[in-house]
């Protein structure tokens, strides 16, 4: 791989005195706001790219730990925080916009802040919409639409994802 290909990878993602992010496949960077990054970023760009945007004005934070799979997209337009030891799964996209107006009478805030706790696993092919925390050590199952607040130490699914059960979870304990 070109060189000036890593350094473009890495625009953004890297942090002097931290561990480089490990980032493989393709991993596309949209910095025109801020985004930090702790040590240890696993980012899986193969076979789906993954797309990171933190538009101008935005905050977006990974902890410590944090491994995103294929296909992921994360965009954050106003503030998006994942905190350590969290698992992103397959083509889930976290955006904290929507973007677009329902109708003519939608006036509302269309930016609403996402936080994810740290050790959460969330499963391939779900949806984090904005306004939405995760609480720690929480799993969301593949395929779920999260549009609303997850407590910690819980396990929930579907669409709009509900708490199916509490998970148990020692003190200290973190995900494989
Ligand atoms: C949640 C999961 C881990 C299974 O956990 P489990 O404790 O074995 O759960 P069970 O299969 O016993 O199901 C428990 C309940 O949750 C429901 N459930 C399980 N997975 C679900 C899903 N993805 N969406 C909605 N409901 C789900 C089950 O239907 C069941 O409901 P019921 O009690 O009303 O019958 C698994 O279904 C899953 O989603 N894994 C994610 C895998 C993944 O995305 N990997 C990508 C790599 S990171």
């Amino acid at each position: 791989m070109a060189f000036s290909t890593v350094l473009y990878k890495l625009k953004g993602l890297y942090k002097f005195g931290k561990p480089a992010p490990r980032l493989r496949g393709k991993v596309f960077v949209n910095k025109m706001g801020a985004i930090q990054v702790g040590k240890n970023l696993s980012i899986v760009g193969h076979p789906w790219a993954v797309q990171i945007t933190s538009t101008k004005g935005a905050n977006l934070t990974f902890g410590d730990n944090v491994y995103v799979n294929a296909g992921v997209g994360i965009a954050a337009n106003k503030e998006i925080l994942i905190g350590d030891n969290v698992k992103i799964g397959p083509r889930t996209s976290i955006f904290d916009s929507n973007y677009h107006r329902l109708d003519s009478s939608d006036k509302g805030e269309l930016r609403k802040s996402i936080t994810i706790g740290n050790n959460v696993w969330i499963g391939a092919d779900c949806t984090i919409l904005p306004g939405v925390t995760i609480g720690d050590n929480s799993v969301i199952a593949a395929k779920s639409t999260v549009n609303k607040n997850i407590p910690n130490n819980v396990l929930a699914g579907g669409s709009p994802a509900k708490v199916i059960r509490e998970l148990k979870i020692e003190d200290g304990w973190v995900r494989e």
